[in-house]
């Protein structure tokens, strides 16, 4: 027997192992190709539909050429694509199937460690909450981001630039020639949205993390330095095989700590708040808001990236990339770590070096001195909600205004243009039913679009607040993620028109000015909407799920003893 887990089932005299290796002759292996060797799957999250992962067909071809010169036995085991760019209502009503499905591939084949392909926002938490559940050596290989967006002469953020010119089209300021060049050329190439978005956000809190190799989510998915590095990536994790380096001896409390900061220092996106939260329980780590708020208020925000700053990942890379901004706060980060290359991070980013400074900004001059990402609590959120100070308004950040409220993201379609709505730039937009359970998934609505009249009288920027998410390239002053949610019960869903409500940042407060006997006598008369799905995967999500604070998993697939192999009949 070779001592890997897959001779558990191609080794020894038994009819189940005669067949397994029976079938690999039938895909055109023999013994020297697989005896005695690391069967390293490689799950890529590539499709047709998914236009950031679509150069991981080469890729594929460039992780099996690593494994097969470290002496393991590569299989592509294509899982779900979840391209956010196309799924409704959004994919984060996917990102838990995924993980359960990565889960389950790993467990049920003849499998000693993977590589595992993501990038496109929720494949990253997906694919790494999957491999912490089945607990095999895993390397995490991020999709890279896309070159700049150009077109009309100038340089477009995927997302943001979008966002921007929508509002500008809806004030009656863009017109269609220049809406159809923005549509050719704002996304040119393979690879992941090119701001600080979620995708970019995410796979550099997996590089801090430690899970993957050192400075790979940096690297632009067309460069040829990401085919050099996804080969490394399938040496690695034969490697890591051998050295039997699983996901539970690398995502550890510091870990987490480490990736907290690491999204403070690149003023990331609110979106990795829950997606740390769910990574972090699956990993047994009790990572809170709380303690996401803490981690998070002396690291100064030094990554000059769009939506918060001004450049895009693809000069993020030419400035030195994650392991320079990481050698950068050095100080605030638990060096000790160890990364999936068996050395600590300290030893990873030593000597990392920033070469443009305009891009990763010195401590001294920062984008924003510290607590990019906010947690807040009070009567209108009692179990947190998140604000991205960064790109906010600063003159936002402490507001008192009426509540203006969409009952649910039609209701806000219907009126939000109507001329008689009665809305001031000093009015709080309120969007109910818009969380895990009532969007269903938590959609990114929560950068609520300001009402047209405004819009055409200049104003850019409101106060909105929603238990829904936001897409990492947005901006603008949004307070996301109250929970409990509305579609619990949460006070969210008790707001009515006119309410007062008070938004004061620095003190992390979020609060209803309403009376709490005029709160119990609306609870009495609140009820639930009728459940969204009757049958499938939304029935069993939107019955399962946590609160956004807790991360949005399933509840039982969080903390807990690992699925055990399973048995041979
Ligand atoms: Fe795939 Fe943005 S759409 S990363």
């Amino acid at each position: 027997m070779s001592g890997l887990r897959s001779g558990r089932w191609l080794d020894g005299d038994s009819l189940r192992a005669f067949g397994h290796r029976s079938r690999l002759r039938q895909l055109g292996y023999s013994p020297p190709d697989y005896k005695g060797k690391p069967v390293i799957a490689i799950i890529s999250t590539r499709s047709d539909i998914n236009p950031c992962h679509m150069h991981f067909a080469e890729r594929v071809e460039d992780v099996k050429r690593g494994v097969w010169q470290a002496g393991g036995f590569p299989l592509e085991m294509p899982a779900m694509s979840l391209a956010e760019a196309f799924q409704r209502p959004t994919s984060m009503l996917y990102r838990n199937l995924l993980s359960m499905e990565v889960e389950e591939l790993l467990r049920s084949y003849p499998v000693d460690g993977a590589v595992l392909m993501g990038g496109c926002d929720k494949t990253t938490p997906g694919l790494v909450m999957g491999a912490t559940s089945a607990g095999l050596p895993s390397v995490f290989l991020p999709a890279g981001p896309m070159l700049r967006g150009n077109a009309c002469g100038k340089v477009l953020a995927s997302g943001t630039s979008v966002w921007k010119m929508w509002a500008d089209r809806r004030a009656g300021l863009v017109d269609d020639g220049e809406m159809e060049a923005v549509e050719h050329g704002v996304a040119r190439s393979a690879g992941q949205c090119m701001t600080m978005g979620t995708a970019s956000t995410m796979t550099a809190a997996v590089e801090a993390l430690g899970l993957a190799l050192p400075g790979s989510s940096s690297v632009p998915a067309v460069d040829s330095r990401h085919a050099q590095m996804a080969a490394e990536a399938g040496r690695r994790a034969v490697g890591a095989v051998r050295e039997g380096l699983v996901p539970g001896m690398i995502l550890t409390e510091a870990a987490f700590d480490n990736a907290v900061r690491v999204v403070a220092a690149l003023g990331g996106s609110t979106n990795s708040v829950v997606h740390l939260v769910a990574m972090a329980r699956r990993a047994g780590v009790g990572l809170d808001l709380a303690r996401f708020d803490r981690l998070c208020r002396d690291v100064p925000a030094l990554a000059d990236v769009a939506p918060s700053g001004e450049f895009l990942m693809e000069d993020f890379f030419y400035a030195g990339g994650l392991r320079a901004l990481m050698a950068r706060i050095s100080g605030l980060l638990d060096t000790s770590a160890i990364t999936i290359t068996g050395r600590t991070l300290g030893e990873e980013i030593e000597g990392a070096q920033v070469y443009d400074e305009r891009v990763i900004r010195p401590l001294g001059d920062p984008l924003w001195p510290g607590g990019s990402l906010a947690v807040l609590h009070g009567t209108l959120a009692p179990d947190g909600a998140v604000v991205k100070q960064t790109a906010a308004s600063p003159e936002l950040l402490v507001h008192r205004g009426p509540a203006v409220v969409f009952s649910d993201y039609k209701d806000m379609e219907r009126r939000i243009d109507d001329e008689s709505l009665e809305v001031t730039p000093g009015s709080v937009l309120v969007l109910q039913q818009a969380g895990p359970v009532g969007g269903p998934g938590m959609p990114e609505w929560g950068q609520l679009p300001l009402p047209k009249k405004l819009l055409r009288a200049g104003v850019r920027d409101m106060v909105r607040i929603s238990d829904a998410r936001m897409s990492g390239t947005s901006f603008g002053t949004c307070v996301l993620h109250v929970a409990p949610e509305s579609a619990v019960g949460g006070p969210l869903a008790l707001v009515q028109e006119g309410d007062t409500v008070s938004l004061d940042v620095p003190a992390r407060r979020l609060d209803l000015d309403v009376a709490p006997e005029e709160l119990s006598r609306r609870r009495r008369a609140w009820a639930p909407a009728p459940p969204y799905f009757a049958r499938g995967w939304g029935k069993l999500y939107a019955t399962t799920v946590r609160q956004a604070n807790e991360g949005c998993d399933l509840d039982f697939l969080e903390y807990g003893p690992g699925t055990p192999e399973p048995a041979v009949h």
